[in-house]
């Protein structure tokens, strides 16, 4: 079979599709108070042009898919896409999501043939949910991981994005929530990717890890999963915690993903504004060439920093992580 190796030798079989660029929350870090521009429906994809791309994909190797947005569970017919991935029999079908309409929607999700949920949360406290996200859904949150727990997809993971003097000193309540329900916590370094960023809330996966050994011995622990995440536990936990140190230790070596945008572009790397329009014809024959291309220009390392903040084609609410 033809696989998508690009010339780095890196592998490309895990596809992240951003379905939508709307989201209900407006996290500080992801998008402007005011929202971003957003797309006509005319210029977002069809879920059959989606279907489409990733039978492509499945013929160049592409056995994973990961639903991103904006927010994915916004977007009307969500659970027939994923009934229509289901049938492609990938080896995982996966979602990263805000939460907030989770407890409404993972079941039929699940039963659609959703296999796990990555869920979006920076802080334990409900007012500072809102000052984060400028929204007052932090109970639909909570009842959205719970919900999700519920239906028995495993593993369901929490995504904190670590910012200093901000969340810091919630770290080992995180740890805490590991200890309680099975869930695994992933601590992300905080990336200059055209949010609100400021250098100095910044803390490295170092640092948030030697906080939590001045008062826990962790030890190595697997989490299922298709992505740089390196886990250990708390011994006796019911779940895991998870390093994302996109910043201070890059995992570019080892990347595995393509994107597709809402928009119907490849986007080969999450912090490059290089993209790959996709034909609007959309025959096999466009679709492939478009993989292609996306290889040939998909950079070996990311130069994420502070001081390039603005220079970002996408804020990753249009990108989805
Ligand atoms: P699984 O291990 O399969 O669950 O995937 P994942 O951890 O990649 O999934 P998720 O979408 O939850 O991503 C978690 C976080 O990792 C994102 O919010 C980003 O902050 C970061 N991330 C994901 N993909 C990339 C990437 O390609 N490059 C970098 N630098 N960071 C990424
Ligand atoms: N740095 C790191 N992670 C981020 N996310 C959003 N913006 C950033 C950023 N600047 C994460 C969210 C969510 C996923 C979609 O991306 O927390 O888990
Ligand atoms: Fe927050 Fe995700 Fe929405 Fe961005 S896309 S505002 S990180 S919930």
């Amino acid at each position: 079979m033809e696989e998508l190796i690009d010339k780095y030798g890196r592998k490309i079989n895990y596809l992240r599709i951003s379905i939508t660029d709307r989201c209900n929350l407006r996290c500080r870090y992801c998008m402007p108070e005011d929202g971003v521009e957003l797309k006509n429906h005319s210029e977002i994809l069809s879920f059959e042009d989606i279907i489409k791309i990733v039978k492509v994909g499945q013929k160049l190797g592409v056995d994973k898919v990961r639903l991103t947005g904006g927010e994915p569970l916004v977007r009307l017919g969500v659970v027939d896409l994923v009934s229509s991935l289901a049938k492609l029999k990938l080896k995982d079908i996966s979602m990263t999501t805000n939460g907030v309409m989770l407890a409404a929607k993972v079941e039929d999700m699940k039963n659609a043939g959703l296999n796990r949920v990555n869920i979006s949360l920076d802080t334990l406290k409900k007012a500072k949910f809102e000052e984060i996200t400028r929204r007052d859904y932090f109970d639909k949150v909570r009842a959205g991981i719970e919900a999700a727990l519920e239906t028995g997809l495993k593993p369901v993971k929490i995504n904190t994005v670590v910012m200093k003097g901000f969340n810091d000193d919630e770290i080992l309540d995180f740890v805490e929530l590991s200890q309680n329900k099975n869930v695994h916590i992933r601590f992300i370094e905080y990336m200059p990717l055209g949010g609100e960023a400021e250098e100095e809330y910044f803390m490295s996966s170092g640092e948030t890890k030697e906080l939590i050994e001045s008062k826990y011995n962790l030890v190595p622990a697997v989490t299922k999963g298709n992505g740089p995440a390196r886990y250990l536990k708390v011994p006796g936990a019911l779940g895991t915690i998870g390093f994302i140190s996109a910043l201070s230790e890059h995992f570019c070596s080892e990347c595995n993903r393509m994107r597709l945008t809402a928009d119907g572009r490849f986007k080969p790397c999450l912090a490059s504004n290089k993209e790959v329009e996709i034909a609007k014809t959309m025959t096999e024959k466009d679709i492939y060439k478009a993989y292609q291309r996306a290889l040939e220009i998909k950079p070996s390392a990311h130069h994420l920093n502070f001081a390039d903040n603005d220079k970002h084609n996408r804020k990753m609410s249009q990108i989805g992580g």
